[in-house]
């Protein structure tokens, strides 16, 4: 199986999101996969002009140069791609959105009723099978509504199904340093090595693996209570006289 990742977050290799990724990809190598993370932040793609360039007079092409030309061959001869993106504003990174804009020329332009959905035909043959990892800041589920909404729709687009959710509320866990909460994060990555392997020999995650991952690290009440602690740290320290007595 090949496994490409976008990982749309700004922070690159440093993001919650690429935590995730890695320990998912560890577990789905082991399994026999083949994977390649692709860091937007890393990369010069360029918003979609709206031009239909792509598809009449330069079909299948974007008439803009940049990375997506690189990208988009291995979007297609990937057998699981994989959507990982923080969550922004209820949804994904606008890099993410960006990317997913300039999938466009992998589709043609007529519309055409499959299944009674409406859609645009594929240009290229079979498409990727899709998964979906998304992590939050609010330590809450009900956050991911849109971007698990919003997948529906993708896959749809794209002809192809989603066989994999990954969803990770208050995600900036993953990036404590705390010594009491090294063997609960250390745990949670070792389910997701665990779903790396399952989904490359079982084809997809299993939903009580999912709602494994899905659990708490800590609970909601403690992760807020730790994370304003943190805002007021950084905030008193520019500015002292906000310094809690
Ligand atoms: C511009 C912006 C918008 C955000 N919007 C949300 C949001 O709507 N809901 C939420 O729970 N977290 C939100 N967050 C927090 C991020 O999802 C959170 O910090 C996440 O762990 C970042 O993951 P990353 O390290 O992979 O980029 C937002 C962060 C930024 C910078």
């Amino acid at each position: 199986m090949k496994i490409l990742a976008i990982n749309g977050s700004p922070r690159g290799d440093k993001s919650n999101t690429q935590i995730i990724l890695k320990a998912f990809l560890k577990g789905a190598i082991a399994a026999g996969a083949e994977a390649e993370v692709i860091l937007l932040s890393e990369k010069e793609i360029h918003p979609c002009k709206g031009c239909w360039a792509c598809w009449t007079k330069t079909p299948g092409k974007c008439i803009q140069k940049d990375d997506m030309d690189d990208i988009l061959p291995k979007v297609w001869a990937s057998d699981l791609l994989i959507f990982a993106s923080p969550l922004y504003v209820d949804c994904v990174s606008a890099q993410m959105k960006t990317f997913m804009d300039r999938m466009l020329p992998g589709l043609l332009p007529n519309f055409v009723k499959i299944n009674d959905v409406w859609r645009h035909p594929l240009r290229y043959g079979s498409p990727p099978k899709v998964g979906v990892v998304c992590n939050s800041g609010f330590p809450h589920l009900e956050h991911f509504q849109v971007v698990h909404h919003l997948f529906k729709r993708v896959v749809l687009n794209m002809h192809t199904e989603i066989v994999m959710e990954i969803y990770r509320a208050g995600g900036e866990i993953l990036r404590a340093k705390n010594l009491l909460l090294k063997p609960l994060i250390m745990r949670y990555k070792k389910l997701l090595e665990k779903a790396g392997k399952e989904v490359v020999r079982e084809g997809t995650l299993s939903e009580k693996l999912k709602a494994q991952l899905e659990a708490d690290i800590v609970s909601p009440e403690n992760y807020i209570k730790n994370a304003n602690a943190y805002w007021d740290k950084q905030l008193a320290k520019l500015n002292p006289s906000l310094q809690k007595k």
